[in-house]
């Protein structure tokens, strides 16, 4: 049965070429700013020099140097800016990072307590009663933290890396010009094309509850992007192509096709252990567990794995068992087309070692996973040791 659900989503987009200088009217003219950015892209692409154009007289405060995968440790000297210098809005120039890192500093600098990483491992959020108002100007399609909730935060001191969500992280619009993706290096494109997708999976590929909508959306963006992948990826850069993917991967995780619906995420969870321990990408972790992951769960998945593999790859001829070998098949010979790997083994790490390393850590947080809180750490070091 479809679960009861509230869908809320306040943030506004500003879609399109040209939407920049849409800053001046979205942000409080009296605004004291602190603009947050990352390694120094936007200096090379022309998009910071838009951002402080736009600006216009407002008191700008900046701090560079959000790393891939935000530290918490950096993002705390933001925080201590932010309270020192009396900051009242936030505007996040970059990816999903940056933005990422942006939320934490919302609720970190109104946080009433002693240890501001407890809004990530603990119940910090319950001592933030309002956050420092943020928005944002995307510049990597991929996680769908533009318009969603979520946040996920390294700790390098402590190999660790945990998400948290809140109401009070929604930003409060995004800038989304399909032009400031074309300095992407074409490993940013694949990367944020396969996180996308498997957003999408994490929210479709469980059991069914009777959704049609919900499925029928879920499939619309895993066609959308298996369409555009080859054009997104190209060079010189295509706009329309460069649009669909945009829009699509923020469709992909902004709270809308998982209304009401079962959701996995182990694949995330157990990608979030491998960049905290072995530093992969993001997306990296992903492409090198979910086709075993799909393997692995094969028969508590076996109704969605029929539907997308018929509905989406067009496989329906064989018995069960062969359509979902070629339905898996088809997953990862997608992420392969794009020069995603799809094990472990390709980046140099021992899956039987990862295994042990993962598995160990899931059974010491106390977690089950996936959609049926069913995978242990016994079955992460499972899915691990197949990723070869
Ligand atoms: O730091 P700069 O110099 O800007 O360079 C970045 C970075 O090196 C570069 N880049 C971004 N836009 C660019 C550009 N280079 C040239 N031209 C541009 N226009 O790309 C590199 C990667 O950026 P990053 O922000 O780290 O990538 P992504 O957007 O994939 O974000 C990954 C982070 O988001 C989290 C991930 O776990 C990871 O920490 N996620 C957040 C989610 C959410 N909030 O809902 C969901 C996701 O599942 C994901 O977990
Ligand atoms: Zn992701």
């Amino acid at each position: 049965m479809i679960s009861n659900f509230t869908f809320y989503n306040p943030t506004r987009i500003v879609f399109g070429s040209g939407s920049i200088p849409r800053l001046n009217k979205l942000i409080p003219k009296k605004a004291k700013v602190m603009l947050l950015y990352g390694g120094g892209s936007i200096m090379k692409n022309g998009i910071y020099d838009q951002v402080v154009t736009a600006l216009k007289k407002r008191e700008v405060l900046e701090f560079g140097g959000i790393e891939p995968n935000p530290d918490y440790d950096t993002l705390m000297k933001a925080v201590k800016q932010v309270k020192k210098k009396q900051v009242d809005y936030l505007l996040a120039v970059g990816g999903g990072s940056v933005i990422d890192g942006t939320k934490f500093v919302s609720v970190a600098a109104a946080y009433q307590g002693d240890d501001p990483w407890e809004i990530v491992a603990g119940d910090g959020l319950k001592k933030v009663k309002k956050a420092v108002p943020f928005g944002t100007v995307l510049t990597l399609p991929a996680t769908g933290s533009e318009m969603n909730h979520n946040a996920v935060i390294s700790r390098r001191s402590t190999q660790e890396k945990l998400s948290f969500g809140s109401d009070l992280v929604f930003p409060q619009f995004s800038i989304l010009d399909p032009e400031t993706t074309y300095s992407l290096p074409q490993k940013q494109i694949r990367n944020g094309i396969v996180d996308a997708y498997v957003h999408v999976l994490e929210q479709y590929l469980t059991y069914p509850v009777g959704q049609i909508l919900q499925d029928r959306q879920a499939e619309a963006l895993l066609l959308s992007l298996i369409e555009v992948a080859p054009k997104a990826m190209q060079f010189p850069p295509d706009y329309n192509a460069r649009a669909n993917f945009m829009w699509t991967a923020t469709n992909a995780l902004n709270h809308l096709i998982n209304r009401g619906v079962p959701e996995d995420w182990a694949t995330h969870d157990i990608g979030h252990e491998l960049t905290a321990l072995y530093g992969l990408a993001h997306a990296e972790t992903l492409a090198a567990v979910l086709p075993w992951l799909m393997w692995y769960k094969r028969k508590e998945k076996q109704a969605k794995l029929l539907q997308y593999g018929y509905r989406v790859f067009g496989i329906k001829t064989q018995k069960y068992s062969e359509r979902i070998d070629k339905t898996i098949e088809a997953t990862a010979a997608f992420f392969h087309s794009l020069g995603m790997p799809t094990t472990l083994t390709a980046y140099g790490i021992d899956p039987d070692e990862a295994a042990e390393r993962v598995g160990s850590r899931i059974d010491a947080r106390g977690w089950q996973l996936g959609e049926h809180h069913d995978i242990t750490g016994k079955d992460v070091a499972a899915i691990l040791r197949l990723s070869q």
